[in-house]
Order: structure tokens, then sequence, then C-alpha cells
């Protein structure tokens, strides 16, 4: 390792073997911790503080823990998959979703800096308070139910849970999970998609089921979903 070497050659003042082996242990500790404590530092600043280059804290609208804040609307980000997180940041800052609170900090983000931060929130334990929803859980013959469920075939709109997993816990990296998120968010997704501000699905999927719903389903199959219990468990496909 000749980088190594070298800067332990230069903070090391070169005395008996003795000094010199702790020198060394000291400095390989010193080295080796560097890049962890970079990684760490930056990531947690950010969510706390911001990265001082235009990106908001996260927290302030995430939750400190990353579950979200259900009446304002902010998504959890806790838990869900990190190549998913990754590329909603990306969507942000290139315009292909579109958002007053979330496009300024995107694109004051570097693509490190995204990286880092979608591993981040991907790791975070979820909240117990989230675990079991308040939302009081909808008849399955709801009208909201059976479009998650069932789907309604005559108007080509499959169960939402053939693509979003079983109680819509999610299912790897293009699903995402809508248990454990709140109705008021499901909701503005849906409105996104039929105005078009949210365009990012790669096959427009959910550009054509939202563009059939009425109002009335989308806010029953909202109120579905943020009843849903949510198990920390990712559903495999
Ligand atoms: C001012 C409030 C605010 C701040 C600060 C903020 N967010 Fe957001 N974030 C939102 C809102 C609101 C949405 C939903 C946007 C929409 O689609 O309408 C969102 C959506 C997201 C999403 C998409 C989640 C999903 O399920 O698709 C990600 C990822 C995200 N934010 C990450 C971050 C990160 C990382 C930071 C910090 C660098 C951050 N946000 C800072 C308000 C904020
Ligand atoms: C054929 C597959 C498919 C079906 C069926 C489907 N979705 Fe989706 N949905 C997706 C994909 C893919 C995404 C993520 C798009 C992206 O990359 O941003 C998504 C994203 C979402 C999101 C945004 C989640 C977030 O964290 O921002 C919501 C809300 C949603 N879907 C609701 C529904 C509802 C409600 C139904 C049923 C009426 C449904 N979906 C049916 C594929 C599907």
């Amino acid at each position: 390792m000749p980088r190594l070497d070298r800067s332990c050659a230069a903070l090391r003042p070169d005395r008996s073997w003795r000094t010199r082996g702790i020198g060394f242990t000291a400095c390989f500790l010193w080295v080796a911790a560097l890049p962890l404590l970079a990684c760490a530092t930056d990531t947690l600043t950010i969510t706390t503080q911001g990265n001082g280059k235009g990106a908001a804290p996260c927290m302030a609208c995430h939750g400190a823990d990353g579950g979200g804040m259900a009446t304002a609307g902010n998504p959890r980000l806790a838990g869900l998959n990190a190549t998913y997180l990754q590329k909603q940041l990306d969507d942000f800052a290139s315009g292909a979703r579109t958002s007053p609170m979330m496009q300024a900090t995107a694109r004051a983000l570097s693509e490190d800096e995204r990286q880092a931060l979608a591993i981040y929130y991907s790791k975070q334990p979820i909240a117990p308070a989230l675990a079991k929803p308040a939302a009081p859980m909808p008849a399955a013959d709801s009208v909201g139910a059976v479009l998650a469920t069932r789907g309604r075939w005559d108007q080509q709109v499959p169960a939402c849970v053939q693509c979003h997993g079983p109680g819509g816990v999610g299912v790897g990296e293009h699903f995402p999970p809508l248990a454990g998120q709140s109705a008021t968010y499901i909701e503005a997704q849906l409105r996104a998609w039929r105005l078009g501000t949210r365009h990012n699905d790669p096959l427009q999927l959910m550009q054509h089921l939202s563009s059939v719903l009425s109002e009335q389903d989308i806010r029953a199959v909202a109120a579905w979903f943020a009843a849903q219990p949510l198990t920390a468990k990712e559903a495999r496909p």
C-alpha cells in the first residue's frame, strides 16, 4: 500500500522500532477510519443540516427517523429500497418528477450524495408507530379494497397488489411500498400522474391507471393502503 506508507512516513518520527510500531498502528487506524468517518458524517449532516449548497435538511420534512409526516403528506423514506430512492432523487433533479419541495434540494445534491442518502434511508429501521397504522381498515368489499386486491379489468386496471406486493409492502427496486405511506401522500401521487407532473414511471403503468380512476376511487384506494399493517420485511418477487 504505497499511499498508506507515504502518509505514515510523513506522520511518523523515525525513532526506535517500538515507537515506530505504535506510530504505524495509530496511523493505520487513523487512515483506515477516515473514509468511514467522512461518509457517515456527510450523510448524517445532510439529513440534519443540509449540505450547505442548497439542499435542505431532510429531517425537517421526512422526520428524524425517516418515517415521514403523514398530515403534511411527506412520504416515509425509512426502509424503502435504495435503488428506488436514488431513482426518485435523480428524477426530481431531472424534472421527470416535479415538486416545489424536492426539486431544488435534489438538484443541489451531488450524485454521490444522492446515492449515500438513498443507502442511508434504505437502512433506517421502520419506527414502531408506522407498523400499526391508526387508520381504520376499510371493508373487504369496499371500492378501495376491490381495486387494490382485484383491480378493475373492464378499465384495464390490474390489482395494485400485483405490482406493489401483498398488502402493498413493496417488491424489489421497481415497485415501492404503499403500506406505511399516508393516504394524503398516495392520493397526491395518483393525482400527480394524472396531471403529468410525475411522469417518471418507465412503462407508464401508473399514468394509465391514474387516468381512468375517479377522484372517489383515488380516495378509496389510498385509504385502503394507508390502513395496511406494515411488515418490516419486504416481499420478494
Ligand atoms: C421542504 C420539505 C422537504 C425536504 C427538506 C426534503 N423533502 Fe423529500 N419530499 C418532500 C415531499 C413533500 C415529497 C413528495 C413530493 C411529491 O411528489 O409531491 C418528498 C419526496 C421525497 C422522495 C420520494 C419518496 C418516494 O416514496 O417516492 C425522496 C427519495 C426524498 N423526498 C428524499 C429527500 C432527501 C434525501 C432529503 C434531504 C436531502 C429531502 N427529501 C428533503 C419534502 C421534503
Ligand atoms: C403494473 C404494475 C403496477 C400496478 C398494477 C400498480 N402500480 Fe403503482 N407503481 C408502479 C411502479 C413501477 C411505480 C414506481 C414508478 C417510479 O419509478 O417512480 C409505482 C408507484 C406508485 C406510487 C408512488 C409511491 C411512492 O413512494 O411515491 C403510488 C402511490 C402507486 N404506485 C399507487 C398504485 C395504486 C393505488 C395502484 C392500483 C390502483 C397501483 N399503484 C398499481 C407499478 C404499478
